[in-house]
């Protein structure tokens, strides 16, 4: 499946990480793409409050990995400090790409940095910044 959505402002987005995150099961691997400030993170951040977490949502651009305990297990990732799989495995992240030992949901933004890492995403995000405030989303499930 997929689907394409042109956002116009922050409520909508939300909207949409509500009506997306109704979708998501455990385990899953979800890639986000887009230039930065497209709002990889900020989509993360709003489904994570859509599953009842109320933490603050930040950047895992330097610590790499955010968790967060809401409805599942969130895995937050930010590959863009990282410049290949090698890399990402010698911090200890392949547990968490493996469906036999992933325990719950991994977002991960920068995919494009550990060619290879990620065989089975199950979604994946493409973000285009088309205003201040207008976004295009496209969705793209993956068949496993
Ligand atoms: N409709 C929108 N969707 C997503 N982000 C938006 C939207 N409108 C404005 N923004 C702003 O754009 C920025 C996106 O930043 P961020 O989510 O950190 O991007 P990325 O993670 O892709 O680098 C945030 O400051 C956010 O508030
Ligand atoms: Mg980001």
């Amino acid at each position: 499946m997929k689907i394409k959505v042109v956002i116009k402002n922050l409520t909508e987005l939300k909207q949409l990480a509500k009506a997306f995150a109704e979708t998501l099961k455990t385990p899953m691997i979800i890639l986000l793409k887009g230039d930065l400030g497209s709002g990889k993170t900020t989509f993360v951040k709003e489904i994570v409050s859509a599953l009842g977490c109320n933490d603050l949502v930040t950047s895992p651009t330097f610590t790499l990995l955010n968790c967060y305990h809401a409805k599942y297990n969130i895995y937050h990732f930010d590959m863009y400090r990282l410049s290949s799989a090698e890399e990402a495995l010698g911090v200890g992240f392949a547990e968490y790409f493996d469906k036999n030992t992933l325990d719950g949901i991994c977002f991960v933004e920068w995919p494009e940095n550990v060619q290879g890492l990620i065989e089975k995403p199950d979604f994946i995000i493409e973000i285009t910044k088309n205003g201040v405030n207008t976004r295009t989303i496209v969705i793209k499930g993956e068949e496993q």
